[in-house]
């Protein structure tokens, strides 16, 4: 998600990676952070035979991709953050959850239980959202009730408009998901979409997101898989164009207007998420947020 190149117009590769990683977390974590019971379903029919099968999975995971590997754990811990970041915002009275750049997300799907109180709005560039429908239509998933599609490219449009076509309602409060985007945009942009949070939904929505360390704050020895991922995606059309200072996060949104912020920094996560399972390891390149606007 370039906020200089131009729109992605094929499904999203990264998009599909997320669920893979997903996938494959649940088969081989003893203790996994996060359930994504749908994931595999929603993997081409290249990457589910990999996930399926022990033998490709080690060739192509420990072996092909080994080098990139370790970044994974950041994948599905923004899901897991996430959905315990709704579970505390559906407490305080959201009824609308916003997950912008949505790909080959399951939320919808899999929580039956949080959906009987919400509508929710999956945005995402039409190639990416129809891809994920279809893959949903082959594996005899039905639409959930209360989701709406929302298929537009941000590049070309801003949030408030797209939301707007899809029936959103900017007067109840919203949980805006925003995971797996930040770093393809220029720091303009992030704070655009930030900023219309802040400007125009109501009092008491918040928006959740990852992001990406400044390579001069990234431990030394991680500085080699940061690059490592950068040049990864950037050669499939996706590059990453924005960091930064994890320090500096709650000072650049409360000049934006978020008032209750929960920054946690890259290197915080790990002892936060992964205590269950010493096998795992966070990257400590990727941070995570919760930013509220003030409840009126
Ligand atoms: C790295 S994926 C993350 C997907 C998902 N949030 C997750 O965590 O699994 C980035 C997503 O942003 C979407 N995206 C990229 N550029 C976009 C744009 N200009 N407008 C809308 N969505 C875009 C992609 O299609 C893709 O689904």
């Amino acid at each position: 998600m370039s906020s200089t190149g131009p729109a992605v117009q094929r499904p999203s590769k990264t998009a599909e990676l997320a669920a893979v990683i997903r996938a494959l977390h649940l088969r081989r974590a003893r203790s996994p952070v996060f359930n994504d019971d749908l994931a595999l379903e929603m993997c081409g029919p290249f990457w589910r035979t990999v996930v399926s099968s022990k033998l490709l999975s080690w060739l192509v995971v420990d072996g092909i991709l080994r080098r990139l590997a370790p970044i994974s754990p950041a994948v599905y811990t923004r899901a897991r953050f996430g959905e315990d970041c709704l579970e505390a915002a559906i407490g305080r009275g959201v009824e609308q959850y916003v997950i912008v750049g949505a790909g080959y997300e399951t939320f919808a799907m899999r929580r039956q239980d949080l959906m009987a109180r919400l509508t929710v709005y999956e945005l995402d560039q039409p190639a990416t959202q129809e891809s994920k429908r279809q893959r949903m239509r082959k594996a005899g998933i039905p639409m959930p009730e209360g989701l709406r599609y929302v298929a537009a490219d941000l590049n070309a449009e801003p949030l408030y408009d797209a939301l707007g076509r899809a029936g959103f309602d900017a007067s109840r409060r919203t949980l805006f998901s925003w995971f797996g985007v930040t770093y393809y945009l220029g720091k303009d942009a992030i704070r655009e979409t930030l900023e219309s949070i802040t400007g125009k939904m109501a009092p008491g929505s918040s928006v959740m997101f990852d992001y990406l360390a400044d390579p001069a704050w990234t431990p030394a020895a991680w500085r080699g898989l940061q690059e490592r991922c950068a040049d990864f995606v950037a050669r499939r059309g996706e590059p990453w164009v924005s960091s930064f200072d994890p320090a500096e996060i709650p000072g650049f949104l409360t000049g934006i207007g978020y008032s209750e912020i929960n920054n946690l920094e890259p290197d915080r996560i790990g002892s936060e998420y992964f205590t269950a399972d010493p096998d795992l390891v966070y990257p400590p390149v990727i941070g995570l947020c919760h930013a509220a606007t003030p409840t009126g």
